[in-house]
């Protein structure tokens, strides 16, 4: 884990082999200094296991920023589950990676992430505790955390139309949202109740069209979709769209969108500030869904509650924006630089505290 690429410090890296039931897959704990190490499980089919243990250790570290940066009581974690699973062994996969959850002891909070649902959440609760994001009607909560996510997204994308672009509203702006799933089709619904001009784009030609059709929005295709023009550009596929290359070709004013890691490394951020497009920080963005999930988890929030917390990433996100420009650095950069000195700092408490 040491040399691999992504490794930032992580606490641990668990590997999971369940040869009963096919499950192959990898937790990787960034940070607990916070509490316990809370994010997502992702099914994805990965080139090779080197290739899932990077993408747990980026996630990982995103989460962890992202939580520090929400205010939430957790540490970053993240799991990957390396794909296919066949439909007959899905739900006993679930169950042993709940099982394997379990044995982390509740230093790992797992949830749905891409590729998983509340389903397989209810099938991990079957052998753990530290397991949220289920499904409403098992008395689970909130469900599905995506539609709070896209809500969280909407209130960047306002802040940054207001900033970016002096507008009060969204009646017009031309809004380009990259991958069309959970939050991105959500998202520009959301949007198009709000006025936008969309243009849409998903890997999925036929969910496109369907999306296309119910709102509107201009349907071009998934290589086109980071070229188009547009005052504002919502990644919500997968991440790594941002690469230095891309940044010094965007033609849009902004980029403020869903997908983790968006940037593929911290130099293509720079390039979007020397260009004087905005970027919006991925993690403080999209944290509705963590919101939701770790409300859940803690228990006694109301749906309310967990609302207005979302919201609230609107005055974050601008709090950050202002600060990024009075410091002359990229708004990630000063989201790095803060999420990392709350969770140093949290680190040097426990180290104070804990037994010599
Ligand atoms: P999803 O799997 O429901 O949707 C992703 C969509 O992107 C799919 O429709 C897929 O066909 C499409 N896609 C994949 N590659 C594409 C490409 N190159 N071009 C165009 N479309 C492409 O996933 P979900 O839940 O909507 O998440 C989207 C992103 O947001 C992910 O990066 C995820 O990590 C992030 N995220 C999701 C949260 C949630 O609450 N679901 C919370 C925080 C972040």
């Amino acid at each position: 884990m040491f040399d691999s690429t992504g490794f930032d410090g992580h606490e641990s890296v668990t590997w999971i082999n369940d040869p009963a039931t096919g499950l192959r897959a990898v937790v990787a704990l960034h940070s607990t200094a916070l509490g316990p190490a809370a994010g997502g499980c992702r099914l994805w089919q990965y080139e090779d296991a080197a290739a899932a243990l990077t993408d747990a250790l980026r996630l990982s570290r995103g989460m962890s920023m992202k939580n520090a940066m929400a205010g939430l009581p957790f540490g970053g974690g993240k799991a990957v589950i390396l794909g296919p699973l066949p439909d007959e062994r899905r739900a006993a996969a679930f169950v042993a990676f709940g099982r394997a959850v379990e044995e982390l002891g509740g230093r790992y909070v797992t949830a749905e992430d891409v590729g998983v649902g509340t389903a397989d959440m209810a099938a991990v609760a079957r052998a753990t505790r530290h397991v949220s994001g289920l499904p409403p009607e098992g008395g689970g909560g909130l469900g599905d955390p995506s539609p709070f996510t896209a809500r969280g997204v909407l209130r960047a994308i306002e802040v940054v139309a207001r900033r970016a672009l002096n507008r009060g509203d969204l009646d017009g702006v031309r809004v380009a949202v990259q991958g069309l799933g959970q939050v991105g089709g959500a998202l520009a619904r959301l949007l198009a109740e709000a006025g936008a001009r969309l243009i849409v784009a998903d890997r999925d030609p036929d969910r496109t069209a369907r999306l296309a059709a119910a709102t509107g929005a201009r349907a071009v295709g998934a290589e086109e979709i980071l070229s188009v023009k547009a005052d504002i550009l919502a990644p919500c596929a997968l991440g790594g769209v941002i690469t230095e290359e891309r940044a010094a070709r965007l033609d849009v004013g902004a980029v403020v969108g869903a997908a983790n890691n968006q940037l593929a490394t911290p130099a293509a951020g720079a390039v979007l500030r020397e260009r004087g497009i905005v970027y919006a920080p991925d993690y403080v963005v999209n944290a509705g869904g963590i919101l939701a999930v770790a409300a859940d988890y803690l228990g006694g929030r109301t749906r309310e509650d967990v609302i207005a917390q979302v919201d609230a990433i609107g005055p974050r996100l601008a709090e950050l924006l202002a600060r990024a420009e009075a410091e002359g650095a990229d708004p990630a950069a000063t989201a790095d630089r803060l999420a990392t000195a709350r969770i140093a700092a949290a680190g040097q408490r426990r180290a104070e505290r804990a037994p010599a």
